[in-house]
């Protein structure tokens, strides 16, 4: 009895050992992710806006969420849906008022969540007072007239000014960069959407702007940054042209696509690194016990490309860059060797003491069941949440909610409906639609009497919503709940690293052991083939010179929450295909 009381005031006072410092939170949290005008609506417009967040902050504390980021809501035309920022130090009226971000923030602090905003430095809208300004004419006296990229002509061409585009730059939704201004007999640099001018980061006067907006932030009690479009906040001033891609087919007929070049003078400039050192520093400024000022960096790329922007140790930058390994994830590749490929990547390449993150979803990407299929929707919420590191959840995905499908013709998203021949790859309204909180109309997103601004997935009446998942403990969203206590709980999930177990066709599994011996150990298994899968897990764990004590387990959480609490032999464990299982060891 003795023995048994001293085992357990051991664990008591490892727990309180183990955690993380005040300038660690971003480590043991769950990002959220809110798209503002999806999440909750609450003046009937159809629109979510910002008080709409505000009345829903209790369902982060009974999810176990810790920290939320919003996309942008700051004033905007919406060309881009508050991408392309008009006022970057204004709420957008569509979201409320800047009253209303102060009630979100203190209600969120009370509530002892973070709250993260979306930061855009590379563009703003054409509609920003800079630009409208800067457009007027080149004259010396013009304050803003080097704000964005502006570049003449080019030389020797014997066609109109305005044919004469610069080179073969080409944006990210395709066709040039270069867009023509008659009143400045000049083109401006736009990666996005021609609403979306870049801003000239090698301008000071930018960059002391910039530095404004993010002190303006802070200053109102910000708990990090999500740094949007990091990738391509410098072109080159060479402006050279851009070598062809030879991987690139080009598609007969069609403007050329952003893949049709390598990108050598556009993106990943060296200077970037320098803007990113002196934003960690503001960052810094203003980081003092207990408010540590976190950073993120958004750009969809290979590993090895991201991963600069955790800087190094001397110039620190990102707590990490957003890690969008995974979003590559789709049916046609899902394989548990395709996760370990995946997965493995960015942790053998991880920079020593830096920290991973994971995303498998987001505002940019179509949702797990339209993505892989509905039977994953659940393992790929244990993976994400059980890997070393933090998980980015996108609103929505707690309760596996799918996308929705609406015509080219009622298309909102700029990038589907500026591409009409490739709308179906382009468009991210699937989504985009609104967060299923009920079984009233429009899943309690809105009380419009007319539409909402996407339409709702119907399949909110059928058990794909809050109020009914938190009824039921078996629910996805009972999962997500467990899921999220036992990582805040156990610490074997408060470090870095892990190791893989048995990685098959169709199997991935790997191990969390904690720092500190004689705690438990997790085993996790993600069944990611399209159908059953028994294997020994008793060889694989011997062969690492580990074994489970009495070659048992007992499974913690099972991903259809039927198998919780079972005894489970390690020699011959089986999955259903799109089943996870958390084992809990002794090893
Ligand atoms: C990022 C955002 C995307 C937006 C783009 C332009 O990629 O994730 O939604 O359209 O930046 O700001
Ligand atoms: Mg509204």
């Amino acid at each position: 009895m003795a023995a048994k009381h001293a085992f357990l005031l051991f664990v008591f006072i490892s727990n309180t050992v183990v955690g993380f410092r005040w300038n660690e939170w971003w480590k043991d949290t769950i990002v959220y992710q809110i798209y503002p005008r999806s999440f909750m609506d609450s003046d009937g417009d159809g629109v979510g806006d910002l008080a709409g967040i505000t009345s829903r902050l209790e369902y982060f504390n009974d999810i176990g969420v810790g920290t939320i980021w919003l996309n942008p809501v700051y004033k905007s035309p919406m060309a881009d849906f508050g991408y392309d920022v008009a006022d970057f130090k204004d709420i957008d009226p569509i979201f409320g008022t800047m009253a209303d971000f102060d009630e979100l923030i203190s209600k969120a602090h009370r509530l002892g969540l973070k709250l993260v905003m979306d930061f855009v430095p590379n563009h703003t809208s054409d509609q920003h007072p800079w630009f409208v300004e800067s457009k007027k004419n080149k004259d010396s006296t013009n304050r803003y007239r080097d704000y964005y990229v502006w570049v003449d002509p080019k030389k020797n061409c014997s066609d109109p000014p305005e044919k004469c585009i610069p080179n073969n730059w080409v944006g990210l939704l395709g066709g040039t960069v270069w867009e023509w201004v008659p009143e400045r007999q000049q083109f401006y640099l736009h990666q996005f959407l021609k609403k979306q001018p870049d801003l000239n980061h090698r301008d000071p006067a930018v960059q002391l702007e910039i530095i404004g907006v993010l002190q303006f932030w802070l200053e109102k009690g910000v708990d990090g940054i999500r740094v949007d479009a990091i990738r391509h906040i410098y072109e080159s001033e060479d402006l050279e042209d851009e070598p062809i891609n030879p991987d690139y087919t080009p598609i007969p007929g069609e403007r050329p696509q952003y893949h049709s070049l390598i990108h050598n003078k556009t993106a990943d400039l060296p200077e970037v690194h320098e803007l990113m050192y002196v934003w960690r520093r503001v960052l810094d400024k203003y980081s003092g016990e207990p408010n540590y000022r976190f950073m993120a960096t958004e750009t969809y790329d290979t590993h090895k490309a991201l991963l600069p922007y955790y800087g190094t140790p001397e110039r620190p930058e990102a707590d990490f860059p957003f890690n969008y390994v995974l979003t590559q994830l789709k049916r046609e590749n899902l394989s548990g060797t395709k996760i370990f490929e995946l997965v493995n990547d960015w942790m053998k390449d991880l920079p020593s003491g830096k920290w991973p993150n994971w995303i498998i979803c987001n505002h940019d990407n179509f949702r797990i069941p339209h993505r892989i299929g509905a039977n994953y929707a659940r393992a790929l919420n244990v993976l994400e949440l059980l890997l070393p590191g933090t998980p980015k959840t996108y609103y929505g995905d707690e309760i596996a909610m799918g996308d929705i499908w609406v015509t080219y013709n009622e298309s909102r998203d700029p990038f589907a409906k500026n591409n009409p021949n490739h709308w179906k790859e382009y468009t991210r309204d699937p989504e985009r639609s609104p967060m299923q909180w009920d079984r009233s109309s429009h899943a309690g997103f809105s009380t419009t009497i007319g539409d909402t601004w996407l339409p709702v997935n119907q399949n909110y009446l059928s058990g794909i919503n809050v109020a009914d998942q938190k009824a039921d403990n078996t629910s996805a969203l009972a999962l997500y709940t467990k899921l999220a206590a036992l990582r805040k709980d156990a610490p074997a999930f408060q470090t870095n690293h892990l190791k893989y177990v048995v990685v098959t066709e169709k199997i991935f599994s790997f191990l969390r052991i904690p720092d500190t011996p004689g705690l438990n150990s997790f085993l996790i298994i993600v069944n990611a083939g399209t159908s059953e899968s028994t294997d020994d897990y008793s060889a694989a764990l011997e062969e690492m010179m580990l074994k489970a004590e009495g070659d048992t387990g007992v499974i913690e959480v099972s991903s259809n929450m039927d198998r919780n609490g079972n005894l489970q032999e390690m020699n011959g464990i089986s999955l259903a295909a799109g089943e996870a299982l958390v084992i809990k060891l002794l090893i």
